[in-house]
């Protein structure tokens, strides 16, 4: 299976200022901090963890809304820092982007087609015709469930599962290679969010697209995923194919995070672990591993030195001085 984007190392530290002395940087927050995964085609990757632990601005990472402080992006085998302005223009359509609200990333006064248009009349390389463009929109609204009879109305006309489409629609038009999908199911209700997975993951059949799917809510990550990669503040502790770390819950984090999440799978679960403690700041991390002070397996090791990502099979790593 080729890898069409790579992350190698990624680190994005934001300055913090103090507050009376301009410009004077007292320290960093680490949203993220030395994360490497890559997104296969026509597959799905999860990203999961707690509030704040770096998810979104590893999806902005990607979408280079944010520069990394360290480490690489590859797309297709190729550093993006190599681009030039043509190869860029072709990484910014072939990965597109579908967040959480809606409501905040559809422009209340465009009319459908014209939203679902935008990208590809900014990227225009291969000089579409008003028609042209008319037919790929509503081509794009019937592949997300839509009807192109609808185009000319409003976000406000919608649904919050068919605005979700409609986004969907946007991120579709240009023939992307990637979706990322940040907390794009999150905020609808369990029976559009099912809905809106088996669209998902049809359209993913059938366009071979791959996704960054980042969620909270561990249900959708497993319905949705091949690959995981639980994340705590900055870091992945487990990351490895879907299916085991989902049975195998491994790192003493991923236990905590799918015992409280995921009642209702009895046969799954193997021991009730319950999150407990504050999550720290990632402005002033914990010595050692940064998961220890809530951890109710912390050995003196856990505070003194920080565990590695180790191979536990075949591409399954866990961070964990009980592991290997
Ligand atoms: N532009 C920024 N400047 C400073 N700190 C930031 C910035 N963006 C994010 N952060 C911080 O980086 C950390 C990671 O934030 P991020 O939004 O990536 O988390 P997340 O996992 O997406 O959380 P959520 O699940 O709530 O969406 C947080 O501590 C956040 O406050
Ligand atoms: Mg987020």
């Amino acid at each position: 299976m080729s890898s069409l984007l790579e992350l190698k190392n990624i680190k994005e530290y934001f300055p913090v200022m103090n507050a009376r002395i301009f410009q004077k940087v007292v320290g960093y927050i680490r949203a993220v901090d030395d994360v490497s995964f890559s997104l296969n085609e026509g597959r799905t990757f999860g990203l999961v963890g707690e509030s704040g632990c770096g998810k979104s601005t590893i999806a902005k990472v990607i979408l280079q809304l944010e520069k990394p402080t360290a480490g690489a992006i590859y797309f297709r085998g190729k550093a993006l820092t190599g681009f030039k302005r043509g190869e860029m223009a072709d990484y910014h359509a072939s990965v597109q982007a579908v967040f959480q609200d809606p409501t905040s990333s559809l422009n209340p006064r465009m009319r459908v087609a014209d939203i679902v248009a935008e990208p590809l009349v900014i990227n225009n390389s291969q000089n579409n015709s008003r028609s042209d463009i008319t037919d790929m929109v509503a081509q794009t609204l019937m592949q997300v469930g839509i009807s192109p009879d609808r185009s000319k109305c409003f976000p406000h006309e919608f649904s919050g599962g068919q605005r979700q489409r409609i986004a969907l629609a946007r991120a579709l038009i240009v023939g992307p290679g990637v979706i990322i999908l940040d907390e794009s199911v999150s905020a609808l209700d369990v029976s559009i969010q099912a809905q809106i997975m088996n669209l998902l993951r049809d359209l993913q059949e059938e366009l071979n697209v791959a996704y960054l799917f980042i969620a909270h809510d561990l249900a959708t990550v497993k319905y949705m995923s091949h690959r995981l990669g639980v994340m705590y503040l900055g870091k992945l502790l487990e990351h490895g194919p879907a299916g085991k770390i989902i049975e195998e819950r491994i790192h003493p984090y991923t236990k905590a995070l799918f015992s409280a999440a995921m009642p209702s799978h009895p046969d799954l679960i193997k021991e009730e672990v319950v999150l407990t403690g504050e999550v720290p700041s990632a402005f002033d991390l914990p010595e050692g591993c940064r998961f220890h002070p809530r951890c109710d397996r912390a050995m003196k090791i856990c505070s003194e030195v920080e565990p590695d990502l180790k191979d536990v099979a075949e591409n399954y790593q866990v961070a964990c001085h009980l592991y290997p």
